[in-house]
């Protein structure tokens, strides 16, 4: 059996954790590749909302197994907080699986993404502060601790002191800050080892064991397209790769047995942190967005910035993802705009672009060339088809899919769970 993958077609915060939830009991295996508790993804069954950070959206599904793969970074406080949470509230945690070879986050990575962030004042990502970027600069680096590194004292505390050496005097003479010691690190992270053990796998082995016994396999992108750090909009982007090649890395699962790509894609575009935004919206239309779609970051609480939908964006999403198909969410949020407008390219020193420009500066020059599609008035949070939206809605839909690439085979009308219109199956 085949994987499918799931992304971000945008800057995060589109819908990715209840389209995974709707796949869920599709699935046998829903499987997080890249991120950490940077993720922030709302899934609302019924009366109950959930905020989940580290574990895959597949937790809210009995049947199906949550994987934290090879390419994810774990804090682990935050790893046992949420599932404690999770489990006074009655769901089921015991079938969670992580990978040996997952980065663990320490106290000493969250401590430089606040002073990194401190020190570069104006010119901030303004990431969510999770340690995120130090641990994954350290993974790069060669000065990582793994999971399987905990269950090995001596090789933990030789690890640390490595880690520790430079980052010492970084902490001391560049931050102003106190030095750590090995003992309180590796003090910090064994705590947690024996309850984490049951957990551990070799999660690249099985999850191929798992296809070859024809078991559906979904991967599940944290941020997105436009937050990769080799694609994204860089400096302003997360440490990782949420794009299509992510999730192979991420997972240890080749390309080959991947059959499908599902990006989730906002009916308008959202944006945490800084960067450059063509379509945002800096006025009362900006304020409408954030408050009738409840705009605030899952994660952080920060207001999210709102803007128009931008088809430059899904287009370069669908090409740079080999996306087979979109879900396309929260079109419920644009219901009573008379006219909705669309960005359908971009104008950079007098000239059209319809791709994404080559370079920072031509993006953060970027203005936005719109098409103007009609709004409608009628409520559409109960429709369980295409034929039930109102006309204008079909056409803004039908335009949007057009102008993006690939087929919309979903969309969101609500948060809830049943609140979707189903177009065509997507596991
Ligand atoms: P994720 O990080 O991609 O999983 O997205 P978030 O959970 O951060 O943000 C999406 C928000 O939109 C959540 O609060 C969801 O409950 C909500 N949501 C998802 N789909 C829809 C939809 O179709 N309509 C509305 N109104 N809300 C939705
Ligand atoms: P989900 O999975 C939206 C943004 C941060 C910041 C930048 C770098 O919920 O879509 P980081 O802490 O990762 O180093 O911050 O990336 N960011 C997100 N924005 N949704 C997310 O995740 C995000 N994860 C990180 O706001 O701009
Ligand atoms: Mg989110």
């Amino acid at each position: 059996m085949p994987a499918h993958v799931l992304l971000g077609a945008q800057w995060g915060d589109e819908g990715k954790g209840k389209a995974t939830d709707l796949m869920g009991d599709q699935v046998d295996f829903v499987v997080k590749y890249n991120g950490g508790n940077n993720a922030g993804h709302t899934i609302v069954v019924g009366e109950e909302k959930y905020a989940l950070h580290l574990l895959p959206a597949g937790i809210l599904t009995p049947t199906c197994t949550p994987v934290i793969a090879n390419g994810v970074v774990i804090d682990l406080s935050v790893l046992f907080h949420e599932i404690y949470t999770l489990t006074s509230r009655g769901v089921d945690t015991s079938r969670l699986l992580v990978s040996a070879n997952a980065h663990v986050i320490t106290g000493y990575h969250t401590t430089f993404d606040k002073v990194t962030e401190r020190y570069l004042g104006k010119a901030k990502i303004g990431t969510t502060g999770r340690g995120i970027g130090p641990a994954y600069a350290d993974k790069i680096s060669r000065v990582g601790v793994r999971v399987q590194d905990l269950f090995d004292e001596k090789i933990l505390r030789q690890k640390l002191e490595a880690a520790l050496e430079q980052k010492n005097q970084i902490l001391i003479k560049v931050f102003n800050r106190k030095a750590m010691t090995v003992d309180a690190v590796a003090e910090e992270l064994l705590e947690y080892a024996d309850r984490l053990h049951p957990m551990v796998r070799d999660t690249s082995l099985l999850l191929s064991q798992a296809l070859d016994e024809g078991k559906t396999v979904l991967l599940e992108g944290g941020q997105a397209t436009l937050l990769d750090v080799d694609h994204g909009t860089y400096p302003f982007v997360t440490s990782s790769n949420p794009t299509a090649g992510g999730a192979c890395t991420g997972s240890g699962i080749p390309p080959t047995r991947i059959d499908k790509v599902i990006a989730v894609v906002k009916a308008y575009t959202t944006r945490v942190g800084s960067g450059p935004f063509p379509t945002e919206l800096t006025d009362a239309m900006g304020d409408r967005l954030r408050d009738v779609g409840a705009e605030f970051g899952t994660t952080t609480g920060r207001p999210r910035r709102c803007g128009w939908y931008d088809a430059v964006i899904a287009r370069y999403a669908k090409r740079l993802n080999g996306v087979t198909d979109f879900v396309l969410t929260k079109l419920d949020v644009l219901t009573g705009l008379e006219r909705i407008p669309v960005c359908v390219g971009y104008r950079v020193a007098g000239e059209l672009h319809t791709e994404m420009p080559m370079t920072q500066t031509d993006f953060h020059h970027a203005q936005p060339v719109y098409e103007e599609l009609a709004g409608w008035q009628e409520d559409i949070t109960g429709a369980k088809s295409l034929e039930d939206l109102p006309k204008n809605a079909q056409a803004y839909v039908a335009a949007l899919e057009e102008m993006s690439g690939a087929p919309f085979s979903a969309i969101g009308v609500g948060p809830g769970r049943d609140q979707i219109v189903a177009v065509r199956p997507l596991a």
